[in-house]
């Protein structure tokens, strides 16, 4: 899949202080515009009516998306840093306000699939006009207010390409519930695994920093740096192909309730689970929905759309453990195993907790992280959704323990 980046754009907001302020304002229009229309590329494969759909209500439209990481630039950037800025239309932060509280009353979020007013075309104006607004501010902010303009656009640049993997993930999700098995993209490739020796490596024990380090972007939740105990612990090079699954499933993993936590147990017996997220059986063969549509399951490939609750059952199943987010960023950091970033984000056994000192920003942006530290758990690496130049190894993601429709699998650990 064709991918854009911000990888280019200034190393933090704080350059603009250190590199003439006309350069630094090419770079963020210039980074502002890949970002914008890497949204806009991946929505293009869609049809209006394919826009609409909100197939459950962790998911969104994808003409919801593009509003939404629109009305972020508008609220969080124009209205309080451009006094001339006037609001596209003064219905839609209500409908595009995502999870913001202190930015005010929104649309329920199971309802967003109901919203097929505006239309596609509405929202593409609105997002030309904040295009338009935002190029004119980067373009005019005195220098003294630029660091803080920039560095918002900055966070919208980041917020926007989390919403470009959430467009695909979102609607993956809604054509594996059409029985027409519909086809996202029909060029679209799965990255292959890397090939290389298998098995365990040791990840470097004792007590060693953790988190964000560096002068370029990070979420707050990447922070503070800070130390953690690693335990001995191997880590496996390998993410968990579909093959090991198979052999999962076959052995009865999904039938044998010793394996499971309680509260996945019950997740299995509630939903059916037999096998990953959009896995299916015809004529004894498995197949699973793709962005390139209905497909046989790969042996080789990474499994993915697992839950927490699978990769956990199968750990057990395997006699081995999920590794930590501390074990997996030095393993990462060592550059020990194959596959970090690219293909499938990774389970971690740590729950979604804040760092040791970690407080959110005042204000509304504040939302933005600290306030889901709570009942979920953390993902490392990337995934073949995840926009180029979004990478981190101090990344933490974070989902519900039975959340599946993202790009997710594992890699093990063991213990000594
Ligand atoms: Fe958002």
């Amino acid at each position: 899949m064709a991918r854009t980046a911000v990888s280019h754009a200034p190393r933090s907001a704080g350059e603009a202080s250190a590199h003439s302020l006309d350069a630094a304002r090419l770079r963020w229009r210039d980074a502002f515009r890949r970002v914008r229309a890497e949204t806009e590329k991946r929505a293009a494969h869609l049809s209006a009516e394919d826009q609409i759909v909100q197939s459950m209500a962790d998911a969104s439209p994808t003409k919801w998306h593009r509003a939404h990481v629109t009305w972020f630039f508008e609220q969080f950037l124009l209205v309080p840093n451009d006094p001339a800025y006037k609001i596209f239309d003064q219905r839609f932060p209500f409908l595009f306000n995502s999870y913001y509280v202190a930015a005010g009353p929104r649309h329920a979020r199971p309802q967003r699939g109901l919203i097929t007013r505006p239309n596609g075309a509405d929202v593409a104006a609105y997002r030309a006009h904040v295009d338009a607004a935002v190029e004119r501010l980067i373009e005019t902010v005195p220098a003294d207010k630029a660091a803080q303009v920039f560095s918002i656009v900055e966070i919208g640049l980041h917020h926007e390409q989390q919403h470009q993997e959430l467009l695909l993930t979102d609607i993956l999700h809604a054509f594996a519930q059409n029985p027409t098995d519909p086809v996202y993209d029909a060029a679209w490739q799965p990255q292959r695994p890397a090939l290389g020796p298998r098995g365990f490596v040791d990840v470097p024990a004792g007590i060693h920093p953790v988190g964000y380090e560096g002068e370029g972007f990070c979420f707050d939740n990447e922070t503070p740096r800070h130390e953690e105990l690693i335990p001995k612990v191997r880590i496996a090079r390998h993410l968990v192909s579909n093959a090991e699954w198979l052999a999962f499933v076959e052995a009865g993993g999904y039938t044998t309730p010793s394996l499971w936590l309680s509260d996945g147990w019950a997740v299995v017996q509630a939903e059916g689970w037999q096998a990953p997220g959009y896995w299916r059986q015809h004529d004894g063969a498995w197949h699973s929905m793709t962005l390139a549509g209905l497909k046989s399951v790969d042996p080789a490939a990474s499994v993915m759309h697992i839950s927490y609750y699978e990769a956990d059952a199968f750990a057990r199943f395997a006699g081995k453990h999920l590794p930590s987010e501390a074990e997996w960023e030095l393993a990462a950091r060592a550059g020990v195993i194959a596959d970090a970033f690219g293909i499938a984000w990774q389970w971690t056994r740590s729950a979604y907790l804040p760092y040791p000192g970690y407080r959110a920003a005042e204000g509304a942006l504040g939302e933005y992280n600290g306030k889901f530290m709570v009942s979920q758990m953390v993902l490392r690496g990337s995934s073949l959704a995840t926009p180029e130049g979004h990478e981190r190894v101090s990344y933490r993601n974070f989902f519900y323990p039975g959340a599946r429709w993202q790009f997710s699998g594992l890699r093990l650990a063991e213990f000594e």
